[in-house]
């Protein structure tokens, strides 16, 4: 553990920012302050910890809560943002950078002994964590709300093994989050720390993308945009499909593995760049992963296979391999927009519409207390086009709305109904 003093000061401009761009949070913030919904209750929250989820953390305070709060990865906390909560009332943070294993456990434990009565989570980290060590905690709470698609694929296990206790919306996979958030948020956050921690040419490169879902598709497109020559491959066939009429070459990653000059991972899956894999590549090859979990590029093959390992710049690992070829590996793998040494996550603007998911959903779920069985509910259409309005308003883009006669159209079968 690092023993560094945090920058109070610099955590507070860093939220300070934050809340400048936030205009959803700021709105939820008239909305909800005076009422405070949230009154008597302990929200967890656990997320990368920076300056957005912050402001959400604020905002959930604000509302009355009391936000007790975690990392949902050791390596993606910003100390100094950390500080400048905790200074703040009905906020408690445990939280800090670059832990181990079993610190990064002994600090979540410790968010639940304030036995929450919600979870806003990311990756289902709380809650596995909850079932796994304190499972009679789940007794009383009331609901949690997730954002990531690996979360969403651990509560369905758990409702499927039967062991979740309590109601879950999958804030993932609404509009307002996924076509935002995975395709804009970690497209251009991943490619801009690519670009800074390496210091090197997007341009003109051949860049394989692992997986064309949310994420994959947001990273494939705007690398083409800056020039790039992207590869993509799948194990999806209607996936890989939709790749190849993007105009992406797709291919297997064995026959792309000797022609990338850079791969990045976002498939939520493990091994995906592995042995047979590093085996083919160029000498000088930069992988990176924008997944949520260290496992999609295989540091154990890639390990076995090194003669030698350095650091070659902050965040890039180089592994030189038997016959003298160099791979060189972004932030050991981890989540690239969020834990390479320059990280600084999704832009703002994109985590303004994710977070505000989180607290309407959480809201929602608070205000159908009771009404939800165990399981993993998509969430109501309504708070999705809710966000997405206030989301309008704050831009001041009017649109336009459905007159009765066209809204009975949209409804209508029968041709004499259609021909009205
Ligand atoms: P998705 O489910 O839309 O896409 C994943 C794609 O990967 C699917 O099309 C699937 O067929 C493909 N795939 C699975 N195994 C594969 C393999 N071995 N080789 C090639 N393709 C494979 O999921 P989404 O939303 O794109 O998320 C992907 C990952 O990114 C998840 O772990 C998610 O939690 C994470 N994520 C990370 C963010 C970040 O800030 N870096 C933000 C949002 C999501």
């Amino acid at each position: 553990m690092a023993n560094k003093e945090p920058d109070l000061e610099l955590g507070r401009k860093k939220l300070d920012w934050a809340r400048q761009h936030m205009p959803i949070h700021a709105r939820l913030r008239e909305l909800y302050g005076e009422k405070k919904p949230f009154q008597g209750l302990t929200v967890a929250v656990c997320s990368h910890l920076e300056a957005k989820t912050g402001v959400l953390i604020e905002t959930l305070a604000a509302a009355g809560a009391h936000v007790v709060f975690t990392g949902s990865e050791p390596m993606s906390t910003q100390d100094d943002v950390v500080a400048a909560l905790n200074e703040q009332p009905n906020i408690t943070g445990h939280a800090k950078r670059g832990l181990s294993d079993e610190e990064f456990e002994e600090i979540q434990l410790k968010v639940l002994e304030h036995e929450p009565d919600l979870i806003i989570d990311d990756a289902a980290e709380l809650t596995a964590r909850m079932y796994a060590k304190r499972p009679e905690l789940a007794e009383k709470v009331i609901g949690t709300c997730e954002q990531t698609t690996t979360g969403v694929h651990r509560l369905e296990a758990m409702q499927k093994q039967g062991i979740l206790k309590f109601p879950a919306y999958a804030v993932n996979d609404t509009p307002m989050k996924h076509l935002f958030d995975n395709v804009h948020g970690t497209g251009e956050s991943s490619i801009s720390n690519f670009m800074v921690v390496t210091n090197l040419l997007v341009a003109g490169k051949r860049i394989v993308v692992a997986g064309f879902g949310y994420c994959g598709r947001g990273l494939a497109r705007k690398l083409r945009s800056l020039g790039a020559k992207v590869i993509v491959t799948e194990v999806d066939p209607r996936k890989a499909l939709q790749a190849h009429m993007e105009g992406f070459e797709v291919m297997s990653m064995e026959k792309a593995a000797p022609l990338g000059d850079f791969f990045l991972t976002a498939t939520g899956n493990r091994d995906v760049i592995r042995k047979e894999h590093f085996e083919k590549m160029k000498d000088g090859a930069v992988l990176a992963n924008s997944g949520h979990f260290n496992v999609e590029i295989s540091l154990n093959d890639l390990r076995e296979l090194a003669a030698s390992e350095r650091e070659v710049r902050p965040g890039v690992t180089e592994y030189t391999l038997a016959d003298g070829r160099r791979i060189h590996v972004i932030a050991e793998g981890r989540l690239v927009n969020l834990t390479a040494p320059t990280s600084m996550g999704h832009p703002v603007e994109v985590m303004d519409q994710t977070f505000a998911m989180q607290f309407m959903a959480a809201l929602h779920l608070l205000e159908h207390r009771g009404e939800l069985e165990p399981k993993v509910y998509p969430v109501p259409d309504e708070v999705d086009r809710r966000v997405a309005e206030i989301k309008l308003e704050t831009l001041g883009i009017e649109i336009d709305s459905l007159r009765e006669s066209q809204r009975r159209y949209l409804e209508a079968w029968k041709y004499e109904d259609i021909k009205f």
